[in-house]
C-alpha cells in the first residue's frame, strides 16, 4: 500500500499527531488522553484537523458574548489588580513567589521581581480588566491570578492578528486540583472577547490539545561552581570543578561595541527587527514603536538590551541583543538562582554566534550564574559551540481558537516571558 494509501485511511487525528512529530512536537500522551476542559474548547482536536487556516469558532457578536462573569465558588471572588499600585503588586508577587511555576525536582521556583511583573503586564494598550485575580471573600486574599496582554502577531499566511498573549496562570498551592483553573481560563477568555479579540497565544510545560509547536530550553554554566552546589548541574565523574570552571570562563568584556539602548535607538531597532522577524519566522509579533520601546528598553535587574549602531549613521541600528532577568528561588535553601534569558537577537555585521558570545559575557557581567535560550528562532547555529546543555523540559506553543499547520521550533519568533 501506498503512504498516500496509508494517509487517506488515518482519521483526522492521527494526521495531526503524524503532522505534529514531523514538526518535533512531542505527542506524548496526546493520543489518549482526555482533557475534561481542554477538549471543549476551540483548539485543533483531531477531528477539525482538516479545517482551513483561521478561526475555529467564528468572531462572535458583542450580543453573543455572555455579560455576567463565571461564577466562582463560594467564598471566592473575582479581583482585577491594579499592577500600578505597589501593594496590588506585592500581592501578586508573593502570590507567584510561592506559588508559581517549579521544576519538577521542586529544587527552583520562579521568583519573578516586582519590576518584572510590572514590565510584563504593562505593554501599550494593557487593561486592569485583564489582570484578573480571584481572592477569598472573607480575607480577601489573593489566592489565584491570570493575565492577558494585547499584541498584535502573525501566523502561517496569516499576516495581522490581534491576540492576547495569556501568562502567569497560577493557583495557590492549597486550591489545586480543584477545577479552578478551567473557570480563570473561561473567564480571561469572555473578558478578552468583549474587547473583540478571539484568539491568544501561550505556552505551556505542559502538553494539552494542540500545540502550534515545540520548543527545548538550554542552558549556559557561568557560574559552575554555584550551579553545581545548588543541585542545578552535576560534576561529571571525569571533570573537576577546576576544569569546569575553565571550561566555562567568559572574557572580562565583550569583543564588539555594543552599547545600551535608549530611546534613540528605538526607530532603529524597530526597523531591524521587524525586518528580521518578518523574513524568518512564521510565528512572530508584529511589533510597534511602542512596542519595541516597552519591551526592549533596559530595566535594571529586568531587561537589558545592547546595540551596535552604524559608525556612519547613528540612528542605523545594526545588531541588538536582549535578554531579561528571571532568578529563581532555590527551595529550602534561602538562597537565589540567578538566570538570564535570551530574548530578543538580530545580527547583520557579524555572526549571531559571535553576537551571543558577547551576550554571555554581558550577562556574566550583572551577576547572572546560568544564561537560558530555547532552541527557537535561529539559536540553534550557536547553542552548541557556545557549550549550551540541552535541558530537560519542553516548551509547548499554543494559538487559541486557531487553526493552521503546526511548525518547527526554529519556525518561532515569539518568546513569552
Ligand atoms: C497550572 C495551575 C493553575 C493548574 O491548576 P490546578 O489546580 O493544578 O488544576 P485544576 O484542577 O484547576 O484544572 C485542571 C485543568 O487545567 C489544565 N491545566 C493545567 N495546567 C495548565 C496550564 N499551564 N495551562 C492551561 N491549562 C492547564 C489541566 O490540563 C486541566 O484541564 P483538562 O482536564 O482539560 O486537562 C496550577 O497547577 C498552578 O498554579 N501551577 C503552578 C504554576 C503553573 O505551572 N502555571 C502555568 C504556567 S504555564
Amino acid at each position: 500500500m501506498s503512504s498516500s494509501d496509508d494517509d487517506e485511511k488515518k482519521s483526522g487525528a492521527e494526521k495531526i499527531l503524524d503532522m505534529l512529530r514531523q514538526a518535533g512536537v512531542s505527542t506524548e500522551n496526546l493520543d489518549e488522553k482526555k482533557h475534561a476542559f481542554w477538549d471543549t474548547q476551540p483548539m485543533p482536536h483531531g477531528q477539525q484537523s482538516d479545517l482551513p487556516e483561521g478561526p475555529i469558532v467564528p468572531n462572535k457578536n458583542p450580543d453573543e458574548i455572555r455579560s455576567e462573569p463565571y461564577n466562582m465558588p463560594t467564598g471566592f471572588e473575582w479581583s482585577t489588580l491594579d499592577i500600578m499600585d505597589p501593594v496590588q503588586r506585592e500581592e501578586l508577587y508573593t502570590l507567584l513567589a510561592n506559588n508559581y511555576v517549579e521544576d519538577d525536582d521542586a529544587l527552583f521556583r520562579f521568583d519573578y521581581s516586582k519590576e518584572f511583573l510590572e514590565w510584563a503586564l504593562t505593554p501599550p494598550g494593557y487593561s486592569t480588566e485583564l489582570l484578573l485575580g480571584v481572592r477569598a471573600t472573607s480575607s480577601k486574599k489573593l489566592i489565584a491570578f491570570i493575565s492577558a496582554v494585547p499584541a498584535n502577531v502573525k501566523v502561517q499566511s496569516t499576516s495581522r492578528l490581534d491576540v492576547v498573549e495569556i501568562n502567569f496562570l497560577c493557583v495557590h498551592k492549597k486550591l489545586r486540583a480543584k477545577r479552578l483553573a478551567p473557570v480563570l481560563i473561561k473567564e480571561i477568555t469572555r473578558r478578552v472577547n468583549q474587547t473583540g479579540v478571539f484568539q491568544a497565544v501561550y505556552t505551556a510545560g505542559v502538553v494539552l490539545p494542540v500545540p502550534v509547536a515545540s520548543a527545548r530550553y538550554y542552558h549556559r554554566s557561568l557560574n559552575p561552581k554555584k550551579l553545581v552546589r545548588v543541585g542545578f548541574s552535576r560534576l561529571n565523574p571525569r571533570m573537576t570543578m577546576a576544569r569546569m570552571q575553565k571550561l566555562y570562563k567568559v572574557p572580562d568584556t565583550p569583543k564588539h561595541d555594543l552599547i545600551p539602548m535608549t530611546e534613540e535607538h528605538v526607530d532603529g531597532v524597530h526597523k531591524l527587527l521587524s525586518a528580521y522577524l518578518e523574513s524568518k519566522f512564521l510565528l512572530h509579533v508584529n511589533f510597534s514603536k511602542e512596542d519595541v520601546a516597552h519591551w526592549l528598553l533596559p530595566r535594571t535587574g529586568v531587561v537589558d538590551s545592547y546595540v551596535l549602531v552604524d559608525e556612519q549613521d547613528k540612528t542605523k541600528v545594526t545588531d541588538m541583543v536582549s535578554f531579561y532577568h528571571l532568578p529563581s528561588t532555590i527551595l529550602g535553601k534561602d538562597d537565589t538562582l540567578y538566570a538570564a534569558y535570551s530574548y530578543y537577537n538580530v545580527a547583520t555585521t557579524m555572526s549571531l554566534l559571535d553576537l551571543m558570545r558577547d551576550a554571555l559575557i554581558l550577562a556574566n557581567s550583572t551577576g547572572t550564574d546560568v544564561f537560558n535560550a530555547l532552541n527557537l528562532m535561529e539559536n540553534d547555529t550557536y547553542l552548541e559551540e557556545l557549550k549550551f546543555g540541552k535541558g530537560d523540559g519542553n516548551l509547548q506553543y499554543y494559538v487559541y481558537n486557531w487553526s493552521c499547520p503546526s511548525m518547527k521550533a526554529s519556525d518561532v519568533g515569539i518568546v513569552l516571558l
